[in-house]
């Protein structure tokens, strides 16, 4: 099923009919250079799917007798090495697993996320996890990553204390660079198992190019090759059919209209149904990260309706008209759920919901937020997700991971760095009194003097 696309409104409602070849004719030219240089294999990210599913069978094979006797995993990695595993988890299993992270019952494990550690997050496990039968998998594509080397830390000192060395090398997974990374030589060090994230993939592409979905389904006993096979399906359309029948042209174009002739700068993305919203932050940091650079790019705003219907969704259509919308849903299998019998009389003007099920009223709720901004002259295009298989989203990491680096050929930019994100790295190291970074310090110095001097307490 993998993903379906509409865009009669894409350019806004007036220009209903031209979208594709108005597209054609002001990006066809530039999206056939970024289409040569795919089929040239110059993009080793949308490459890597092929390369994964070759490795995953002897990685399951290799977990195979680790998964039995694991009943809970703890991943510590923040942004590319965490996101992508959070969308999976929520995608397959209908939340995100944060913090306490929750028990999924289809392969009844436990599954929990910690980015930045919390004390609580710490005592969560110590106290509540059977730590003979949790694994812990540290991701990190530099190895230096401040708050994933914080959470290794916090549990390696009591875990160590209480359960010696031999427990950390059994029960530490390493996914990591595997020609350089402080991390790798630590894990090496202590004789744990390692995997890789190759070295052209960075963070935010790592998803689809490197070892840690193997590494995260294969502990849960699950089997990754379904998502690389989506991704290597969407790679084989896009390079077969021609671009009117593209989603990284149309979207990618199509948003792109929106921020160089329309003068939008913000792209809310819609989405219905608790499985999208790890997707949907995934999809953030990879349009934030590879996109947002030398004052251009384009703000993503995720927004999960329905709730949001009653919170932004009054700003979104009344408000600022600097907007492009992309809706998501879930693509229904079959009909679930009982439909409603019988509507009390108290409520006869609900009448017309006798024989409709919950998700009847679901898609409803998209497609009428949807209308109506369409209705309103605002760019809007729509995109369903087959529901709850890991195909399904293989096709669309794959699929929003070319759009974006097509994009990124649009606007000029090099998709793949963040120097934003990696001064922050280094500021923050420079706080906490780290060496070599005297520059950092003397400016910080100077700037929390004017912040201090500047602060008022109520
Ligand atoms: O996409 C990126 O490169 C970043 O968002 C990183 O994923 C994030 O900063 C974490 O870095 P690392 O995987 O090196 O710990």
């Amino acid at each position: 099923m993998g993903v379906r696309f509409s865009y009669p409104f894409l350019l806004g409602v007036e220009k209903e009919q031209e979208a594709s070849k108005t597209l054609l004719d002001s990006c066809g030219a530039r999206y056939e250079s970024f289409l040569a240089s795919l089929r040239g294999n110059e993009y080793p990210q949308l490459d890597m799917p092929e390369k994964m599913l070759q490795d995953v069978l002897a990685i399951q094979e290799a977990l195979k007798g680790l998964a039995c006797e694991t009943e809970e995993v703890v991943i510590v990695g923040i942004g590319g090495s965490s996101l992508g595993l959070a969308a999976i988890h929520s995608f397959l299993f209908g939340h995100l697993p944060y913090g306490h992270g929750g028990l999924v019952p289809a392969v009844n494990k436990r599954v929990r996320i910690v980015e930045m550690p919390t004390e609580d997050d710490i005592s969560g496990v110590l106290q509540e996890a059977n730590l003979e039968r949790t694994r812990f998998v540290v991701i990190s594509k530099s190895g230096t990553t401040l708050e994933t080397l914080l959470g290794l830390l916090s549990f390696l000192d009591p875990l160590r204390q209480a359960h010696g060395d031999a427990y950390i090398k059994d029960h530490f997974l390493f996914v990591t660079d595997p020609e350089s990374s402080a991390l790798l030589s630590f894990a090496r060090g202590i004789g744990a198992r390692t995997f890789a994230i190759p070295g052209e993939i960075g963070g935010r592409f790592s998803i689809l190019g490197s070892h840690m979905a193997v590494v995260f389904l294969g502990l849960l006993g699950l089997d990754a090759a379904p998502l690389f096979e989506g991704a290597i399906n969407a790679r084989k359309a896009v390079l077969s059919l021609s671009a009117e029948s593209h989603v990284p042209f149309l979207l990618g174009s199509g948003v792109y209209h929106g921020l160089s002739r329309l003068s939008k700068s913000i792209w809310v993305m819609f989405a219905y149904g608790d499985a999208l919203e790890g997707p949907m932050f995934w999809l953030r940091q990879l349009v934030s990260e590879s996109l947002g650079k030398e004052g251009l790019g384009v703000t993503p705003l995720a927004v999960k309706g329905p709730s949001d219907q009653h919170s932004i969704l009054q700003l979104l259509e009344d408000g600022p008209d600097d907007k492009i919308f992309t809706f998501f849903s879930l693509l229904p299998r079959c009909p679930r759920g009982e439909a409603l019998q019988r509507v009390p009389e108290e409520f006869s003007s609900f009448s017309f919901l006798e024989g409709k099920r919950l998700q009847d009223a679901w898609e409803a709720l998209w497609q009428s937020s949807y209308l109506s901004l369409a209705s309103k002259g605002k760019p809007a295009s729509w995109m369903g997700l087959g529901e709850s298989t890991l195909e399904d989203l293989g096709v669309f990491f794959w699929t929003m991971e070319a759009t974006v680096i097509y994009m990124g050929t649009l606007l000029g930019v090099n998709p793949f760095d963040q120097p934003a994100v990696e001064r922050s790295k280094k500021l923050c190291r420079a706080l906490l009194g780290g060496s070599g970074l005297e520059a950092e310090q003397a400016r910080i110095e100077e700037l929390l003097g004017k912040h201090k001097t500047k602060s008022i307490e109520v």
